[in-house]
């Protein structure tokens, strides 16, 4: 084995990567929950590949096939439903492991300098899993696939001027058709995952170069051993972390396995009820909701009364809700990363943020008869119910979150910080 490696080092940096990325690197010692789902957020993508290659060799990206290849896969090709749930069900543990992962960083202040370009990255990397969501979503061919992708479609048809020229771009035809399901399909397999890939392996560079924030927001490179040269407040991250992790992962895996094998549909939450049944293109279905994680943003959209007959208000509100979070590390101005050492105005925003956004993806599955039909050009106030006055409150809640950012950051009356992590 060592004459291999050794013959393989003499030619390529193996060794010298292992050391520097995982054996002999630094990573804090007091690492706490938060801190599972980013190897989570890894392990999940590896599961999302393998079984989309997988559901890939059965399913048949043909309008007239796609629907019936899928409840193929269900029930012919062997170990074919596992398959099928494990990926479906891997799209949603996706979005709550990486909700709770940058969950994280707004704790613990982990986008704050140095980490500014790893927190961009991470936002780029939130909007490619909500395109290779959405376009995943398609491919079933169910009603919700498409009148889902029907409505989101829609919505950059509200651009003035190109809009109605951007949809059919988009779809490739005046309606979601065959030409749409082939497009999505190449996106889903092949472009966004490559994508994906990319940014997630920038990522973690951009996190091995700066180094991991930690639950005290305190910089462990600030404190080094003479001795040894690295961190006091460090461990290496293998096999300490490698060992920790795997703890999280077989924790995780039960939760997933529950899932799969006893609530496959997460009570129609993962896999909508109206997905069972055939695309019909003449057939609008009564209530059209997008999948769970996309319905805060969906929330903002409907809760946007639509100005001079335009829905397009809402699309903007919605598109900035997510480009809110690229800004953040320069719309925090507190003294201190850690919620640990910030003071009562930090913690009341956040608990106001996580609160609205919360109860702004309830509203965004509730159906549409109480809102007033989406896209009807109504009067504001016949679309006032109580469901919007809500969603528009917590819309406004959100966004303040963000803008008054500097202001009360600025102003909180925070804790001081120890000069070393405390274990
Ligand atoms: C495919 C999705 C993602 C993967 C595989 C991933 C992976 C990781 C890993 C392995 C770490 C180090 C372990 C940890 O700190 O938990 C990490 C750290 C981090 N990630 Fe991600 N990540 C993903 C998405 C995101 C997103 C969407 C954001 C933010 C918008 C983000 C922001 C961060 C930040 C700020 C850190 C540093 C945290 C700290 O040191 O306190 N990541 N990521």
């Amino acid at each position: 084995m060592q004459k291999i490696l050794t013959w393989i080092d003499d030619r390529f940096p193996l060794t010298a990567l292992w050391k520097s990325q995982v054996a002999e690197y630094y990573a804090p010692k007091n690492f706490n929950f938060w801190y599972f789902f980013g190897s989570l957020a890894l392990v999940v993508l590896v599961m999302q590949i393998l079984t989309g290659i997988f559901l890939t060799m059965s399913y048949k990206p043909d309008a007239t096939k796609a629907f019936e290849s899928v409840e193929y896969i269900m029930r012919d090709v062997a170990g074919g439903w596992f398959i099928r749930y494990a990926h479906s069900t891997g799209a949603s543990a996706f979005f709550i492991v990486v909700y709770l992962h940058m969950f994280r960083a707004l704790l613990y202040g982990s986008y704050r300098r140095p980490r500014e370009l790893l927190w961009i990255v991470g936002c780029f990397i939130y909007l490619a899993l909500m395109a290779e969501a959405f376009f995943g979503y398609l491919l079933p061919w169910g009603q919700m696939s498409y009148w889902g992708a029907q409505v989101i479609v829609n919505l950059f048809s509200t651009v003035p001027i190109i809009g109605d020229d951007l949809g059919i771009w988009i779809r490739g035809d005046y309606t979601i058709s065959d030409v749409t399901l082939n497009r999505f399909f190449a996106f889903h397999v092949i472009a966004v995952p490559l994508v994906l890939l990319i940014l997630v392996a920038v990522h973690l560079m951009a996190l091995h170069e700066v180094g991991s924030n930690n639950p005290d927001g305190v910089e462990i490179k600030d404190t080094i051993d003479p001795a040894t040269g690295h961190p006091v407040d460090g461990i290496p991250f293998h096999p300490y972390y490698t060992v920790k992790d795997l703890v999280g992962v077989v924790v995780f895996l039960i939760f997933f396995a529950v899932v799969v094998f006893f609530w496959p549909d997460g009570g129609g939450y993962f896999l909508e009820a109206n997905n069972f049944i055939p695309a019909n293109p003449l057939q609008t279905p009564e209530h059209i909701a997008p999948v769970w994680y996309f319905t805060p943003y969906y929330a903002m959209l409907r809760a946007v009364p639509s100005f001079l007959s335009s829905q397009f208000w809402g699309v903007l509100v919605m598109g900035a809700a997510v480009v809110m979070l690229f800004f953040l590390p320069w719309l925090d101005r507190g003294k201190v990363k850690s919620i640990r050492y910030r003071g009562s105005r930090y913690k009341g925003w956040l608990v106001a943020f996580v609160i609205s956004f919360l109860i702004l993806g309830y509203l965004g599955v509730v159906p549409v008869t109480v809102w007033g039909q989406f896209g009807e050009k109504v009067p504001v106030l016949a679309t006032a119910d109580k469901a919007t006055v809500v969603a528009r409150v917590l819309t406004v809640v959100y966004f303040l979150f963000f803008i008054l950012m500097p202001w009360y950051t600025a102003r909180d009356k925070t804790k001081p910080v120890p000069e070393r992590v405390t274990a």
